[in-house]
């Protein structure tokens, strides 16, 4: 397995309010701004893959575009429907530039 972070985004381009969805390999990742860190979680939601980088973010949690489902961007959990996870990926900023690691 790789522990290789991988490039995906300039710090600038996060926002507080909202995600955005990057695709890294053969993952889709929605990137989250949290203070001067940044979260990340699987792109796609187990409802029936709304892109959750394009959702809106509200108290830790973004809410899926399309039926609004609600996951907790620091557990990946869905926390209306305690069936519902996400993988959550690492990642660093260094000189402004946003890294992901989706391999463990
Ligand atoms: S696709 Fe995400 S809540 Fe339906």
């Amino acid at each position: 397995m790789s522990d290789e972070y991988v490039k995906v985004a300039a710090f600038d381009e996060l926002r507080d309010d909202a995600g955005i969805q990057r695709t890294v390999g053969d993952r889709e990742v929605g990137l989250f701004r949290d203070g001067d860190g940044v979260l990340a979680i699987d792109g796609v939601c187990p409802h029936v893959a709304g892109p959750l980088g394009e959702g809106f973010v509200e108290d830790g949690k973004v809410y899926c575009p399309l039926h609004g489902w609600p996951f907790d961007l620091k557990t990946g959990r869905c926390t209306t429907n305690k069936r519902a996870t996400v993988e959550c990926f690492q990642t660093k900023v260094e000189d402004g530039v946003v890294f992901v690691r989706t391999q463990k």
